[in-house]
């Protein structure tokens, strides 16, 4: 299995610190212990900057209905295989830039989000906690950084997003005080609504006029893990796709995107179709044939936005 930088997290396996898998420096969940099991039971939880994702799958064994851990570097891979040995369900890990506009453009909203010691590590953190502000749907879980002024954070915490409460759960370190637990709770009407509102531009953007409005026929889009969410990240490599050999007279568009989205990102998912099998899921491309050509050259893309489309049982 891959050893990869920046790995920060042990594994655990019902609730046991896996010895032979001590990749990273360590960090455990003691956290898990100190948060409310009711707020996990039976929800959906996004994990922020998550590392090796200890703390999603401890989300799961509480018995969350969905966990995304997202975080951008290389060892979700690792991850991903010990989720796949050890067959944890309900749990995807992205590997993702959470500060890219695709990731807050196509993200949806979350029961319970955790944030943790992530907060230093943002280019822009205030604009992290807007996000989160309108895509927390109950329970937002913050834990500051070391070094930092406690207050100072909260302050910047508590200016940037509207829960009713803002609760100390205690010192939340390995390390006494380097790190301390909020739990966060008390959305208003006003806010889920507004979460909701947001919900519904979440189900239109990533269309655009034209053959995108519409899967072929024959082919409908699949409703994933939430009700609402049809958008999943995939690595780029995972989809079939155009043989870009075949298209070099297409170079000066796929150069052109190619440089749109180093410079603006990728503002639309491509359309995939996915082929269930037994076996596990093939991934085809169906619309964004020339921006998935740009993205296989462009080596640090990683997951990739993608809707979803599957083929209706009828026909
Ligand atoms: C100090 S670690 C905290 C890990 C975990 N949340 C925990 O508390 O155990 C910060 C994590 O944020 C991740 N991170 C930093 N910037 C990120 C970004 N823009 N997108 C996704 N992850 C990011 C890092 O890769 C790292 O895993």
């Amino acid at each position: 299995m891959a050893r990869s930088w920046g790995g920060y997290q042990n594994f655990y396996l019902n609730g046991k610190p896996v010895v032979e898998r001590k990749l990273g420096r360590g960090r455990g969940i003691k956290r898990a212990s100190m948060w409310d099991p009711k707020d996990f039971k039976g929800k959906t939880v996004l994990d922020i900057g998550c590392n090796y994702g200890n703390l999603a799958m401890e989300a799961v064994r509480q018995g969350a209905t969905w966990v995304v851990g997202a975080d951008n570097f290389p060892g979700i891979v690792t991850s991903r295989e010990f989720i796949e040995e050890n067959n944890i369900p309900n749990i995807d890990m992205w590997q993702v830039d959470v500060e890219s506009r695709e990731f807050k453009k196509h993200t949806p909203a979350f029961d319970v989000i955790l944030f943790c010691a992530a907060f230093t590590h943002m280019r822009n953190a205030t604009g992290m906690l807007n996000w989160i502000d309108t895509h927390c749907k109950e329970t937002f879980y913050f834990e500051t950084n070391s070094s930092f002024n406690v207050e100072k954070m909260m302050k910047v915490v508590k200016a940037q997003t509207n829960f009713g409460s803002y609760d100390l759960l205690g010192d939340s370190g390995d390390v006494p005080g380097h790190y301390s637990f909020f739990r966060c709770t008390g959305r208003t009407p006003e806010k889920l609504k507004e979460i909701e509102d947001n919900k519904t531009i979440y189900e239109s953007r990533g269309r655009v006029p034209g053959q995108w409005e519409q899967s072929p026929p024959g082919w409908e889009l699949k409703v994933l893990n939430d009700e609402n969410q049809h958008i999943i990240f995939l690595p780029i490599n995972k989809i079939f796709g155009p043989d870009i050999k075949k298209f070099e007279h297409r170079r000066e568009r796929i150069n052109y995107l190619k440089n749109s989205i180093k410079e603006n990102s990728l503002s639309y998912p491509l359309l995939v179709k996915v082929e269930e099998r037994t076996d596990g899921n093939l991934w085809h491309m169906q619309e964004g044939g020339h921006r998935y050509m740009a993205l296989k050259e462009l080596e640090d893309r990683t997951d990739i936005p993608c809707k979803i489309i599957v083929k209706r049982w009828n026909q």
